[in-house]
């Protein structure tokens, strides 16, 4: 069988992923917070063939050592907002945590997003691990069983909200007078132990149907989530070996 491997651009700080990237002696520090160096980069990736942006969020300012730029990158969804108009055929995933979110919210902003980018946007669906990042947004941090509970019911009420509309459900028909078939609009009804929706969202299906659901992070509760609803997921990996065992979990937990 032939593999091809896939290669995508880590968006996830203000400099990189690595914390100390900023003081490399070539980098320009004035790419950040300057948005067009980030649509510059967006824009070279898609050129060399990128199959993905991953923006990371870390959404607030956590102290730490001064040499170090840890998160510090801009709202996700606004930012692929832009990316996704000034792009056109690379995938645009973006990370928001279920800790700290609202479901509908989050529904709506990524149709919207795949609505607007023809098709092309991922959620990087991850709990969130940080108590003063939830702290900022007001809510306590539970202890991790109870975080992935609710990151279990948060996905799955996003994908009943991104399915209420069925694939010919707008007609658009002026002669008839019809705008939508609503029997093909369907509203969801969902009370779990941490949320609840009842409602559908405003709007037609984008050209994939859903967002793709990407999923990252190394521990057994991370493999174990991707297992169950990620179409893609990023490892924590250092090593070879490493990369294996988390290969190896994750064929054992797929659904
Ligand atoms: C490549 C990679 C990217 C990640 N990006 C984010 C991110 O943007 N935001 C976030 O809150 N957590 C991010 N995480 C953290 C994981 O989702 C996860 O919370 C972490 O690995 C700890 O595992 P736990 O949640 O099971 O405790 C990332 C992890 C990895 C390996």
């Amino acid at each position: 069988m032939s593999k091809q491997m896939l290669i995508g651009l880590g968006m996830t700080g203000a400099f990189g992923a690595n914390q100390r990237a900023w003081l490399d002696p070539s980098l320009d520090v004035k790419t950040h917070p300057d948005f067009d160096a980030d649509i510059r980069a967006a824009q070279l990736a898609e050129q060399g063939k990128f199959q993905f942006l991953f923006l990371g969020d870390f959404p607030a300012t956590v102290p730490q050592d001064n040499s170090v730029v840890g998160g510090m990158a801009l709202e996700p969804i606004v930012a692929s907002a832009l990316i996704a108009q000034a792009t056109s055929r690379i995938g645009i995933a973006a990370t928001v945590a279920t800790s700290w979110s609202i479901p509908y919210t989050l529904a709506r902003q990524f149709k919207t997003l795949d609505v607007m980018s023809g098709g092309r946007m991922a959620w990087n669906a991850v709990t969130g691990a940080n108590p003063q990042i939830a702290q900022a947004f007001g809510v306590m941090l539970g202890d991790s069983p109870s975080r992935y509970e609710k990151a279990y019911e948060f996905t799955e009420m996003v994908q009943n909200l991104w399915s209420s509309w069925g694939e010919t459900a707008l007609k658009t028909d002026k002669s008839a007078q019809i705008f939508a078939d609503y029997n093909q609009v369907k509203t969801i009804a969902q009370k779990g132990k941490h949320l609840q929706s009842v409602g559908a969202l405003p709007i037609p299906p984008s050209k994939q149907g859903q967002p793709v659901i990407f999923h990252s992070g190394g521990s057994p509760n991370n493999i174990a989530y991707a297992g169950r609803y990620a179409n893609v997921m990023i490892g924590e990996v250092w090593t070879i070996e490493q990369g294996q065992a988390i290969r190896n979990g994750l064929a054992s937990v797929c659904h």
